[in-house]
């Protein structure tokens, strides 16, 4: 609670800042006096205003990218962008304390080798960052080589280069330290570039206790709702483990249509839960195992609604309770429950669709045996265009495939 607060108020502080500032600068646009304009202290003013405003939207964009539920590596490489950035600076690194290994190790990177950054590993009170860290202070360094204490810890080519380390603390303790480097021209930082980067560096530590707030948070809901699709499964009339396999087929198919990160969790997530509205179904309709009366189907055709009214309120799941509640409509708009049509119904649904459809068609069901997997495809790929979307059905088949032969070529191994 106390870092949401901190962090809120952080960015209520760098906004009013950032706004104040855009607004001086604006006024500077309209602002044109000849004489004025050529007063070289009034020059650098608004260049140094210019330099603040800039520094500042940084540091703001960092806390509303961080905001935005990235992940905590990603987030780690925009804070040390950001930071590089700020400086003008082409090296420098985010280390990360391993409580376990009792060292710190780089987890972000700019400008540094790959086996550097693989070997990398400081103990407390080590070198330059093993300090910052140990100390929780800012430790800066014109030209560590001509410092013996420092000696060893950091690869050749960077000790004469200027260096800082400054700690990240979330409530006064150290979790890891963010390194810069200056090109050897530039002798020191600035008194501006040491004030943002120790501003940027608390905005990140604030940020990430968010990030891993909400990842802990995320796990929980999905541990949740794995224990729901579970009890979904064991409700159904067939197989146990419909829901994962569902899940790990989403998760393929959705890497080979290219979907950014984001979406391919929210269809794993779809995937997974297509089926939660079952859940309201009475199970001897759901387990009957000869034809439904028409009252007993429309019993059935309630599940995306009521899958959609439990996933609903779940925050971050609303994209995928749009998903499930979309998973039964059909490409040409003959599907429930508003029979939307083709690009109308969300992208996640129509993958959902294509999954569930050959899972079931490969599963024993109580009125019928599994189909084989030849005519399966032929299933699907009847169905592209009415039932499913058909680019949909043809990066399924051609997933479908290559499993498919890497599976043979196993099996003759
Ligand atoms: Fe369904």
């Amino acid at each position: 609670m106390m870092v949401y607060l901190l962090s809120g108020v952080i960015l209520a502080l760098m906004t009013a800042l950032a706004l104040l500032l855009s607004r001086l600068y604006a006024m500077k646009l309209h602002y044109k006096d000849p004489k004025k304009d050529k007063s070289p202290d009034l020059k650098k003013t608004w260049a140094k205003f210019d330099e603040l405003l800039s520094s500042l939207m940084v540091i703001h964009n960092l806390g509303v990218v961080g905001a935005g539920k990235t992940k905590q590596s990603e987030f780690f490489q925009t804070a040390l962008d950001n930071a590089c950035d700020l400086v003008n600076s082409s090296r420098g690194s985010i280390m990360v304390y391993d409580e376990q290994a009792r060292e710190l190790k780089i987890t972000a990177s700019r400008g540094i080798s790959r086996e550097v950054v693989e070997t990398t590993h400081i103990k407390t009170g080590e070198g330059i960052a093993g300090r910052a860290f140990e100390k929780g202070e800012t430790i800066f360094v014109t030209d560590p080589s001509m410092n013996p204490q420092y000696k060893g810890f950091m690869g050749y080519q960077e000790q004469s280069e200027p260096f800082i380390s400054i700690p990240l603390k979330v409530k006064e303790k150290s979790f890891g330290v963010l390194n810069i480097h200056l090109a050897k021209e530039r002798s020191s930082f600035s008194d501006y570039d040491l004030k943002f980067l120790t501003i940027l560096g608390g905005e990140t530590a604030v940020t990430l206790e968010n990030i891993k707030l909400y990842e802990s948070i995320e796990n929980f809901y999905l541990e949740m709702v794995q224990t729901l699709a579970r009890i979904i499964d064991a409700k159904d009339s067939y197989t146990g483990d419909h829901a994962s396999r569902a899940r790990e087929r989403a998760v393929r198919l959705a890497k080979e249509l290219n979907m950014p990160e984001q979406m391919i969790r929210y269809v794993e997530y779809a995937a997974l839960l297509h089926d939660i509205g079952k859940i309201g179904i009475d199970a001897r309709i759901l387990l009957k195992p000869g034809k439904l009366t028409n009252e007993e189907y429309s019993e059935i055709k309630k599940h995306p609604v009521i899958g959609y009214q439990i996933l609903a309120p779940i925050d971050f799941l609303a994209p995928v309770a749009q998903m499930v509640l979309y998973h039964q409509e059909w490409y040409n708009g003959m599907g429930y429950p508003e029979g939307l049509k083709g690009e109308e119904i969300p992208f996640g649904s129509r993958i959902v669709a294509a999954i569930d459809a050959w899972d079931a068609m490969r599963s024993d069901r109580p009125y019928r045996k599994a189909l084989s997997r030849e005519i399966a495809v032929e299933e699907l790929k009847k169905g592209a265009e009415k039932q499913f979307d058909p680019k949909v059905v043809e990066a399924f088949l051609r997933m479908e495939e290559k499993e498919f032969q890497e599976e043979s070529a196993n099996s003759k191994k």
